[in-house]
């Protein structure tokens, strides 16, 4: 294996020398396509921005997912009058009950809590509850876990309480920790359980237990692994390391539908999402279950952070998805102002109000902000009230943030908008048909944020000829990305566990313990790696109808970056011209991902099905032929000089 640009690209460095006849043998017979690349006439800025993340809590995407909390339900909140994923435990005789109890929590946030009312345990027969955590625990060893509870004893109980890891394949206690005695009143206890020589699994579950009868309030069971730069109540590594090898420049947040809520109570209310996790209320999400809200603001701006993102913010506009609207006006005012309060979170300094509150967090130092969107996909507002609520956010920020650009996600009249964000959910043959989509969109109108885009084809995540799709389009854009500025497939993240997704096309999948990407995922990372900085001139004669390029130079670099796209069921020989270079290096860097069908695809039992293939590839000059196999996504980076 060898790693390159931080992915871990799949297998052998080989030389070739391509040999034109034997080419010219191989490819299929028709007109010779010719492509001509006028290497020295840059017609296009490239985005530096092009490439990034839209993210949102979709598919058990932070719940379940990249947030690194390991315990399901932690605060009992998931379903007013039943403790969901957790199971009463009583070893031998013991005898125990579980409820949850509405009359007493540890915060205003969390009014309600656990009780567990023990009548018969001891040391051999203990009682106590049981999580199985997100479809089970992961365990790897020599690994220490935080655990933390937050407790409130009954006078007839003072503790202690353990904390333990248990193997559900075997019974193991394979880590423990006991809090020797609690208080009567709510208080935090943390331990630390200490993995030894364990088989990496995810087949395990938590336990809290007792040896004693009485009575106990429970609330915030968590327990976190280590995670990505052990940023503190942060995510889980493997996730975050696939998404650092795409090298995104920015992070679409919080949503998506989830930004908008079912209802307008059930949005993204960002000031219930910061601060201490006691002080979270948790809400209900529109895909059909309850976020911890363990993943807040602060925690979007850390992995931006982590990841050297910028964060495209998007605030409430007033809509949410059952067709609810805030009428524009004094209604709109104070989620407009709210909107400006979390601007400041995100960029003022600690002597402003909200950058104090941010400070007090534990982020003193501001974070980059460039773009805020208003809304999403508002489009579906049947009430027509768009226009106008985009008119008051836009004026209120544009007064006190004029350096902002403001994304509208519909058309407005009365306001131009910096940007406008276009979402494409098609077909792959849909995607083939339309790469020449912004080749005649107005430059001088604003510019486009493609905010969601995906080939729905595959599942739970896309196949080979989603991949070929999604490639093909992304030639478009980046041909056009002097206007598309940014762009973001969606949904980015799923659990694959049974019942865990909402949404059937996913770049990245996992369960509790392996992730995998998707070839779209490789393909998208390819395009990442190699962006460029201008887009040259170029002509293609006699192309076959599924065959697609983008060619962009990186100036700095001094390097050429040519995508070729075979969504054919048959290889497709290109002769190649670089017009215009004063030399070309005889040996180009190729990475290559290739399937055999349309279907093929990645997946947890095969990970590593379809991954770029890197190679060091002779035979190139400024007039050289070259096939390109069925079903393939290549990149060639030519040296210029
Ligand atoms: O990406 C899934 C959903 O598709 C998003 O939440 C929404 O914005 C779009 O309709």
């Amino acid at each position: 294996m060898l790693r390159s640009n931080g992915i871990r690209w799949g297998t052998v460095f080989v030389t070739v020398l391509l040999s034109p006849l034997l080419l010219a043998q191989t490819a299929d017979q028709h007109d010779a396509a010719v492509l001509q690349i006028q290497v020295d006439r840059p017609i296009a800025k490239v985005s530096p921005t092009l490439y990034g993340l839209m993210t949102e809590e979709i598919n058990h995407s932070y719940d379940g997912g990249i947030y690194a909390e390991m315990v399901r339900n932690r605060a009992f909140q998931d379903s007013p009058m039943h403790p969901d994923h957790w199971r009463i435990l009583q070893d031998g005789n013991a005898l125990a009950s579980m409820q949850i109890d509405t009359s007493s929590g540890p915060s205003e946030a969390l009014p309600s809590s656990l009780k567990l009312t023990v009548k018969q345990a001891d040391a051999s027969d203990v009682a106590g509850i049981a999580n199985n955590g997100y479809w089970g625990m992961a365990l790897q060893a020599e690994t220490a876990y935080q655990g933390s509870f937050y407790a409130k004893a009954a006078t007839n109980f003072s503790g202690p309480v353990t904390v333990r890891l248990v193997n559900n394949d075997t019974g193991t206690v394979v880590a423990s920790a006991t809090v020797p005695s609690l208080s009567n009143e709510w208080k935090q206890y943390k331990v630390t359980l200490q993995m030894g020589q364990i088989a990496d699994s995810s087949s395990n579950h938590l336990e809290l237990v007792v040896a004693h009868p009485g009575t106990v309030w429970l609330s915030l069971v968590s327990v976190f692994p280590p995670t990505y730069k052990n940023t503190p109540n942060g995510n889980r590594a493997d996730l975050m390391e696939k998404l650092a090898a795409m090298h995104p420049a920015f992070l679409r947040l919080p949503g998506g539908n989830y930004l908008e809520g079912n209802h307008i109570r059930e949005r993204f209310e960002w000031k219930k999402t910061i601060g201490p996790l006691v002080d979270r209320p948790t809400h209900r999400g529109p895909w059909g279950y309850r976020s911890s809200d363990g993943l807040g603001l602060l925690e979007f701006l850390e992995w931006c952070q982590d990841l050297h993102m910028q964060p495209v913010l998007a605030v409430f506009g007033g809509y949410s998805l059952e067709q609810e609207h805030v009428a524009p006006g004094a209604e709109l005012a104070p989620y407009v102002q709210s909107a400006l309060d979390e601007i400041q979170y995100v960029t003022g300094g600690t002597d402003t109000k909200w950058g104090a509150v941010r400070a007090k967090d534990g982020h003193p130092a501001a974070f980059p902000l460039t773009y805020v969107e208003i809304g999403n996909e508002d489009w579906f507002d049947k009430s027509g009230s768009y226009d106008a609520r985009f008119a008051q956010f836009f004026d209120a920020i544009k007064k006190d943030y004029p350096q902002l650009q403001l994304i509208a996600t519909a058309p407005v009249k009365s306001r131009v908008p910096d940007v406008i964000d276009d979402h494409f959910y098609r077909t792959a043959q849909e995607f083939f048909q339309d790469t020449h989509h912004y080749d005649k969109t107005d430059r001088k109108g604003p510019k486009i944020f493609v905010g969601e885009w995906a080939t729905r084809e595959g599942t739970p995540t896309p196949d080979m000829g989603a991949a070929l799709a999604d490639a093909a389009w992304l030639t478009g854009l980046e041909r056009n990305s002097d206007v598309v500025i940014m762009a973001s497939y969606a949904p980015l993240l799923v659990n694959v566990n049974p019942g865990a997704m909402q949404w059937n096309t996913d770049l990245i999948g996992y369960d509790a313990i392996h992730s995998y990407g998707s070839p779209s995922y490789y393909a998208q990372a390819m395009f990442s790696n190699d962006l460029g900085n201008e887009v040259v001139d170029s002509r293609l004669e006699n192309g076959a109808p599924r065959l697609f390029y983008s060619v962009t130079r990186d100036t700095a670099k001094k390097m050429l970056y040519l995508k070729v796209v075979n969504a054919s069921s048959g290889s497709q020989q290109l002769h190649i011209q670089l017009q215009g270079a004063n030399r070309v290096n005889g040996t180009a860097t190729v990475i290559r991902l290739s399937g055999h069908s349309m279907e093929e695809t990645n997946s947890l039992a095969d990970p590593n099905r379809i991954v770029p293939v890197k190679s060091s590839e002779a035979g190139i000059s400024a007039d050289f032929q070259r096939v390109f196999p069925a079903y393939s996504i290549q990149v060639m980076e030519i040296g210029l000089r």
